[in-house]
C-alpha cells in the first residue's frame, strides 16, 4: 500500500493538476493528461502512457487510502478550528483516513499522541506543535520513526528542521502580516494619529508570545508606522494568548486606565480584537472614529465587522490555503520527496482586509 502511494504522490509531483484533483479519482488524472496525449511526438505518447498509470495508480491508492494522524495544538483555537475543518475537508475528499487529537494546549500531552500515532503505523503526520520550544523534541522523535511529517502554523527554525529531510513546514511569514497591520493605520485618514500630537499612541494585544506569529506580528506592525517616518509611543503591551476574552479583559482595563489616550488597538489575532472590540464598545468609543482597531485571521466575526465599520481592517491568514499546500506537501513527501536544509518552510501570502474589499472575503 505504500508503494502505491509512493507511485502516485510522485506522479503527482510531476503534474501538479493531478493533486488538485486527485479527490476525482483517476477520471481526473485523466483529464489532466489529455493535452499531453493530443500531441504526435513520441515523448509525449510517453508521457500520455505515463499519465495513464499515474491515473490507475491514483484510483487504486485513493480507493486504498493512507492514514493520516493531525495534532493540533488545541482544538478551543478560532483559527485553528477553521483550519482543521479545511484539513479535513481536503484528506477526507482525497480518500484518506484522518484522525485529529487535540493537544489541549499541552505539549505533554500533544507528545503522547505523536508517539501513539507512530505505534499505529501512521503513514504521515501533520503537525501543530503546542510549544514552538519543543520542535526539536517532535523533530527527533518523527526522524527516528521515519515518518514524513509536515508542521503547521508554529515555526521551527531552518536549523532545527534541517535535522530532518522529511519534514516541511507550511504556514505564513508573520512579519507581512505586523506590517500589513502597520499599513492599515497608515491608510486611515489621520494615519493613525487622530488627535494630532504628533505621535500614534497604541495598546498591543499580544498572542502568545512564545509563538512567532505573535512576535513578529508584534514587532512589524509598529515598525511598519516607524519606518513611514511616523512617532510612536506604546502604552501597553500584554499578552492575551490568542484569546477572546483576555483581549476583552485587556482592552478594558487599558481603556480604564488610558481613555482618550488611546489611540490604536493593536491585536495579533482577531479573536482578541472581537475582544477589544466589546470593550471598545462599553467604553463608548467609535472605531474608526476616535479609536482604531486592527487583527489578523479574516475570521468570518471579524469580516462582518470590519464590513460593518466596527474594525478598521483585518489581515487573512489563509487557512485554506495553507490546509491545501500541507496537504499537498505531506503527498511529496508521501511520494519519497525529500527537502535540502533551507528549503523546508514553504510560505502562503497574507492579504490585507479593508471595508472596500471586504465582500471578496466574506
Ligand atoms: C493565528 C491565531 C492562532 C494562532 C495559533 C495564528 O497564526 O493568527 O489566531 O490563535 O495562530 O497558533
Amino acid at each position: 500500500m505504500r508503494l502505491t502511494r509512493k507511485v502516485m504522490a510522485l506522479a503527482m509531483a510531476s503534474t501538479m493538476a493531478v493533486s488538485l484533483t486527485a479527490c476525482g479519482g483517476g477520471k481526473a488524472a485523466e483529464t489532466t493528461a489529455a493535452p499531453a496525449a493530443a500531441e504526435t511526438t513520441a515523448a509525449a505518447t510517453e508521457a500520455a502512457k505515463e499519465a495513464e498509470t499515474t491515473a490507475a495508480a491514483a484510483e487504486e491508492s485513493v480507493a486504498a487510502g493512507g492514514n493520516i494522524g493531525v495534532c493540533i495544538y488545541k482544538f478551543d483555537d478560532a483559527f485553528m478550528t477553521t483550519y482543521r475543518n479545511a484539513l479535513q475537508e481536503i484528506l477526507e475528499g482525497k480518500g484518506y483516513t484522518v484522525t485529529f487529537m487535540d493537544g489541549k494546549n499541552d505539549q505533554a500531552e500533544q507528545n503522547n499522541q505523536i508517539n501513539n500515532f507512530i505505534a499505529q503505523g501512521v503513514d504521515a503526520l501533520i503537525i501543530n506543535p503546542v510549544m514552538t520550544s519543543a520542535a526539536d523534541q517532535i523533530i527527533a522523535t518523527v526522524k527516528d520513526a521515519d515518518i514524513p511529517t509536515v508542521l503547521i502554523n508554529r515555526e521551527p527554525t531552518a536549523e532545527q528542521m534541517s535535522a530532518y529531510e522529511k519534514l516541511v513546514y507550511v504556514g505564513c511569514d508573520a512579519r507581512q502580516s505586523g506590517t500589513m497591520q502597520g499599513e492599515l493605520i497608515l491608510e486611515t485618514e489621520t494615519k493613525g494619529d487622530i488627535n494630532g500630537d504628533g505621535k500614534i499612541s497604541y495598546i498591543m494585544i499580544q498572542g502568545d508570545p512564545e509563538n512567532v506569529d505573535a512576535q513578529y506580528r508584534t514587532e512589524f506592525s509598529v515598525k511598519a508606522l516607524t519606518d513611514a517616518g511616523m512617532e510612536v509611543e506604546q502604552l501597553d503591551l500584554q499578552r492575551g494568548d490568542w484569546d477572546r476574552n483576555k483581549g476583552q479583559e485587556i482592552a478594558q482595563n487599558d481603556l480604564a486606565k488610558f481613555g482618550d489616550e488611546i489611540e490604536v488597538v493593536f491585536c495579533n489575532n482577531d479573536d482578541m480584537a472581537i475582544g477589544a472590540l466589546q470593550a471598545i464598545q462599553a467604553a463608548g468609543r467609535t472605531v474608526n472614529k476616535d479609536i482604531y482597531l486592527v487583527g489578523v485571521d479574516a475570521l468570518d466575526a471579524a469580516l462582518n465587522e470590519v464590513a460593518a465599520g466596527n474594525m478598521t481592517g483585518t489581515v487573512l491568514n489563509d487557512a485554506n490555503g495553507q490546509a491545501e499546500g500541507a496537504v499537498e506537501a505531506m503527498e511529496a513527501l508521501l511520494g519519497g520527496k525529500t527537502y535540502a536544509s533551507g528549503e523546508q518552510s514553504i510560505y502562503v501570502d497574507y492579504v490585507k482586509v479593508t471595508p472596500e474589499n471586504v465582500a471578496d472575503f466574506q
